[in-house]
């Protein structure tokens, strides 16, 4: 079975790049290799790329799909948040263009059998780097009721989340929580059937609450946001894509903050910190796929683009 993942917004991604032969690339999360294809077509023969993926089975992948790209090509099986380190063993100092495409792949929710989908029968995991210390099961079977609802309110949003922290908590009394259909069955059953969602599964929202905290992907981004931008070159570019709408709300933050510069408060008359704008923003409000996209592929319908240069 191949490698499933479809690019999310490949065209803007490559319009806000603005890529050019014998640019530095970094693909911070290079999963399906999708937009990793796209640059290396780009930035060929004399360019750099540099892919990374906390998931052995990405890079593996991407080795063969980046194969007739080889001489320019270095990936590491790596959290983003170690690029700086990596860029400077390589002796990088800045690059041109940079993508960060944040959330999982359709590969790692089908195939990986890492207990990512509610639909199907696999170990409760969710790690993207296997060698990870907790797994799902370990938050679930051993985190208080309190501190699982905290998990599903805060990175699911799910209104419901006592009330399942109160299922699960009864039911791992009787056995532990091992695998995913066990999980999104009490998840369901805690939901009154009238008051189940229409649109998306009952343990959608769980589903991926626990996949954040297992992954601890908004410290993550936070890191990476924190150093990110400075790793790029005068007129450098940064894509980042977000599927939830707290990384969404991270990104526009930071990317604001670094466009405004001065952080005087604002009844100050003049300026006394002297802080200068470090970026220009690309994308003024934020970009989203358009109908024909999500048709094509619904993993799409949440994502949220933007885009900035280095000034
Ligand atoms: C949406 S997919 C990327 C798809 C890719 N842009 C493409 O075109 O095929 C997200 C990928 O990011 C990886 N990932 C998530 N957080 C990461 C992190 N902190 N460091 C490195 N990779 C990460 C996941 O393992 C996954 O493979």
């Amino acid at each position: 079975m191949g490698f499933r993942h479809v690019p999310v917004l490949p065209t803007e991604i490559q319009r806000f790049l603005d890529l050019h032969p014998g640019d530095i690339c970094v693909d911070a999360t290079i999963g399906g290799a999708g937009h990793a294809k796209g640059i290396c077509r780009s930035i060929f023969p004399d360019g750099s790329f540099i892919g990374l993926d906390r998931d052995r089975e990405a890079i593996d992948h991407a080795r063969q799909a980046l194969a007739p790209y080889t001489s320019m090509v270095r990936l590491f099986n790596d959290n983003f948040v170690n690029l700086p380190r990596i860029l400077a063993g390589l002796d990088i100092d800045g690059v041109d263009a940079m993508v960060v495409d944040l959330g999982i792949s359709l590969h790692q929710i089908r195939q990986s059998g890492r207990g990512f989908s509610f639909q199907a029968d696999e170990p409760l995991d969710m790690r993207m780097n296997a060698g990870a210390d907790l797994t799902a099961a370990d938050l679930v079977n051993r985190l208080s009721e309190k501190e699982l609802s905290g998990i599903f309110r805060q990175y699911g949003e799910e209104r419901w989340a006592i009330r399942i922290a109160r299922a699960i908590g009864a039911a791992r009394q009787k056995a532990p929580i091992e695998k995913s259909r066990q999980l999104s069955e009490i998840v369901s059953g805690a939901i009154p059937k009238s008051r189940q969602p229409r649109r998306i599964h009952p343990a959608t929202r769980v589903f991926m609450a626990l996949r954040i905290a297992v992954n601890r992907e908004l410290d993550c981004l936070a890191e990476f946001l924190s150093f990110g931008p400075g790793l790029l070159k005068t007129g450098g570019r940064l894509c980042m894509i977000a599927f939830h709408s707290l990384e969404d709300r991270m990104i526009k933050r930071r990317f604001n903050a670094l466009a405004k510069g001065c952080t005087c408060p604002p009844d100050f008359p003049i300026c006394a910190c002297g802080q200068k704008p470090m970026v220009r923003l690309l994308t003024r409000k934020v970009v989203r796929p358009g109908q024909a996209e999500i048709t094509a592929n619904p993993m799409a319908r949440s994502a949220k683009l933007r885009a900035l240069i280095r000034l």
